[in-house]
């Protein structure tokens, strides 16, 4: 329910619900009118502060499937400073590029050389939950595990992070994620743009000090999701990047804590949506703009020819509605693109893609329901627990929803009463998105294929359809604002 609803059905005053006194601090901080105006549950906006876009892009390292990656504290030379840093290999914000082909097995080594638990999610692959970086599967200081396991899914963009229970946020905002591309020969049958032409950009947003990058969530930052007022690309600050008058493939990954993007060109160019967390589209869909949340991944053609040498175009995000009180308020750039040079290009986008099945709601043996919005307040207010699915928080001990291998549910996530937007993901699987209702009222181009995480706004009931594998064990679905997560808002299926 929304919270002022819920204020006035409680029958409690506001003197007596904030009793906490993070809470009260929480609310002098705030400072201004009203008490039901200094409600803003939701949190703030914070605004983001353009840099001069005169660092070249940097490209992560690409390595193969068999790799080490070591998770330490390292430094790195972001915006010409020295920061320290979260990495998983020395000097790195973020970590190697993992690129494979379809059905190898990947046998990655994670050495754990943090003061702290960690592990590693690979988040979009469907492997055996002993693999998946389950939240209680830690690796402890100074020790590692092996992560072996086939990649048996179509060509896409997947990523890894940290998954450690109450601090996969904090992790991985200091710097720990990296990008996992797997190829087919569907995918290289279409002779897209690669190489040099094919760019991965992955867009995050930091909170820098002199030192380092700041993580301490305020209490409205628990709320909002914590959001940083540096966006930087590939770990740099306000990039740039020398091309061409020619095609280019854009694969982006939203590696966000909680911010997300409405993802456009500034010359009004369109953004042509060949793909998404799950791998190609059947079909490209031209856009002027797009929504990217975090956890979520586009895979985008964009064409400069026709522009002139020195012409300066940049990837921005623009302002958006309807997306809780602290989401979409401002406009800013993300990238500049610079042309250098003219050229031929012959390449047109193909019209269509892959090809793969439509799932029927009518195979579908059951549909469960999750109410994404509620916020508990009895027994006072904690730094903890405010986000909920079904009204329940984490709880390692308890599967939330047994699952039969091998079967197809529906699953349908009901923001209509919430305030705050909520990028759904499930590990284990890829799903359909089915129907929007409420909110934006309809899906998205980029929710036309296979998704492992889907955006819900405020206001909105998405209905997902889930064909299960015969990968048993248990897996966590959360929420995708980071600080939801690590507030609780996860819950387990058991896949049986
Ligand atoms: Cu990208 Cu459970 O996470
Ligand atoms: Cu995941
Ligand atoms: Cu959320």
């Amino acid at each position: 329910m929304k919270r002022r609803k819920f204020i006035k059905k409680s029958g409690l005053g506001a003197s007596s619900i904030f009793a906490g006194s993070s809470v009260v601090s929480f609310l002098a901080a705030c400072g201004k009118g009203h008490m039901m105006d200094k409600m803003n549950m939701g949190g703030q906006p914070v605004s983001v502060k353009e840099g001069n876009f005169n660092r070249l892009l940097p490209i992560p390292t690409t390595v193969t499937g068999n790799a080490t990656l070591t998770a330490q504290a390292t430094t790195a030379t972001i915006n010409g400073n020295n920061i320290q840093v979260l990495g998983y290999q020395a000097k790195g914000l973020l970590g190697p590029t993992i690129r494979v082909n379809s059905n190898v097995n990947a046998s990655i080594n994670f050495q754990n050389n943090l003061s702290e638990k960690s592990n590693i999610h690979w988040h979009g692959l469907k492997i055996p939950a002993k693999m998946d970086g389950h939240p209680e599967d830690v690796v402890n200081p100074g020790n590692s595990f092996n992560y072996q396991f086939n990649v048996n899914q179509r060509a896409g963009l997947s990523w890894y992070h940290p998954h450690p229970d109450r601090a996969t946020a904090r992790q991985a905002f200091q710097g720990l994620a990296g990008l996992f591309l797997i190829n087919d020969a569907e995918e290289a049958a279409l002779n897209l743009p690669s190489g040099i032409y094919e760019i991965p950009l992955v867009i995050q947003d930091k909170r820098f000090s002199s030192s380092g990058i700041t993580y301490s969530p305020s209490m409205g930052e628990v709320m909002s999701g914590y959001m940083g007022e540096t966006i930087t690309v590939n770990g740099e600050v306000s990039p740039f990047a020398e091309v061409t008058t020619r095609f280019y493939r854009l694969r982006m990954l939203n590696g966000s804590n909680a911010r997300i993007y409405n993802l456009a060109l500034s010359n009004n160019a369109d953004l042509i949506i060949i793909g998404n967390d799950g791998g190609l589209l059947k079909n490209p869909s031209n856009v002027k703009n797009i929504l990217l949340a975090p956890g979520e991944r586009l895979d985008v053609l964009v064409n400069f020819a026709g522009l002139t040498a020195g012409t300066e175009v940049f990837l921005e995000s623009k302002v958006f509605n309807n997306a809780g009180s602290a989401q979409g308020k401002q406009g800013f750039k993300i990238l500049k693109f610079k042309i250098t040079q003219t050229v031929s290009d012959s390449f047109t986008a193909p019209a269509s893609l892959s090809s793969f099945n439509t799932v029927a709601p009518s195979s579908s043996s059951k549909t469960r329901n999750f109410i994404i919005n509620a916020m508990q307040m009895s027994g006072g207010m904690n730094m903890t627990g405010m986000h909920r699915i079904n009204g329940k928080t984490y709880e390692k001990n308890r599967i939330d929803e047994l699952v039969a291998a091998n079967t197809t549910e529906i699953w349908v996530f009901d923001n209509s009463q919430g305030d705050e937007p909520h990028p759904m993901h499930l590990h284990g699987v890829h799903f359909q998105v089915w129907e929007r209702s409420g909110g934006r009222g309809q899906l998205i181009p980029s929710e036309s294929g296979w998704k492992d995480t889907v955006l819900v706004m405020p206001g909105e009931i998405v209905k997902i359809i889930i064909p299960f594998s015969t990968l048993t064990g248990v897996f966590v679905f959360h929420c995708h604002n980071l600080e939801h997560e690590d507030d609780g808002m996860m819950l387990q299926y058991q896949l049986t």
